[in-house]
């Protein structure tokens, strides 16, 4: 039985894979051909602009499906040490340009980590993006670190519009949006399920703790050291 679930799982995985590749090669076409349009009248430049913005979507669409199926593969990871102050630096900087927020960096802690900087910095700028979505020009949006018991803890604050209670858990599953927000984000709602694939992959887990009116806080929760079977991946990506 767990075989069969297995092989299914494996199939559904490679499938999204497979397909999440030849889609790529129309996308490259197509964008090849609206390069190529001649847009001096209005109509056409408006319809180009529509027709690119969507090809950008699913663009980005097909990239994070292509993501996720590889996220359980032993190979997602590239591991190296991180100092997790300089890392957090740099985090900061990138979210700047996000949007214009009131950002502010709170780090308590420092050491190294084993991760993969890369993964991990995807995680957190979508936690970042997220934040700045559900918030207003000039507002407040914290990153945080904190080391403590063989753990880092990268948090995202945000005094925004919050998640109500029902929707906490659905959220992180893939596609899932809240409904009825004042700010519907314009996403595909992939993003916080590769938030959690990614923490899930460093053996690490995400939480949430929000309430509507008030704001939400996302922490990723990292073990500084990756289990075994993970670094024998790394040292066969290095
Ligand atoms: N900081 C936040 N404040 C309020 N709601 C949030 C916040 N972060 C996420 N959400 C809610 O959770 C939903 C899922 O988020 P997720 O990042 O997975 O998808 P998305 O942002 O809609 O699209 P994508 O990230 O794929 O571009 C969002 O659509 C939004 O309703
Ligand atoms: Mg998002």
């Amino acid at each position: 039985m767990m075989n069969r679930l297995q092989d299914a799982f494996t199939s559904q995985r490679d499938f999204i894979n497979d397909a999440g590749h030849e889609l790529r090669t129309p996308i490259t076409i197509i964008q090849g051909h609206i390069d190529l349009l001649d847009d001096a009248s209005p109509e056409v430049a408006e319809t180009i602009a529509i027709v690119q913005d969507e090809l950008d979507r699913m663009g980005r669409l097909v990239n994070d499906m292509i993501l996720l199926a590889k996220s359980e593969q032993p190979d997602f990871l590239r591991l190296e040490t991180i100092n997790i102050a300089v890392f957090a630096e740099e985090l900061f900087h990138k979210a700047q340009t996000l949007a214009d927020r009131d950002w502010k960096l709170r780090q308590h802690g420092q050491g190294v980590l084993v991760a993969d900087r890369q993964r991990l910095t995807g995680a957190l700028l979508n936690l970042l993006n997220n934040a700045a979505q559900h918030t207003q020009p000039h507002d407040l949006i914290e990153l945080g670190v904190a080391v403590q018991q063989q753990q880092v803890r990268f948090w995202v604050r945000d005094r925004g519009e919050g998640i109500p209670l029902t929707e906490q858990n659905r959220i992180f599953e893939r596609f899932a949006r809240v409904a009825h927000t004042r700010r519907r984000s314009e996403g595909s709602g992939l993003g916080l399920a590769i938030v959690q694939a990614i923490a899930e992959a460093h053996s690490g887990r995400i939480e949430l703790g929000s309430k509507p009116g008030h704001g939400s806080t996302f922490t990723l929760v990292l073990p500084l050291d990756p289990p075994q079977e993970r670094s024998h991946a790394a040292h066969f990506n290095r």
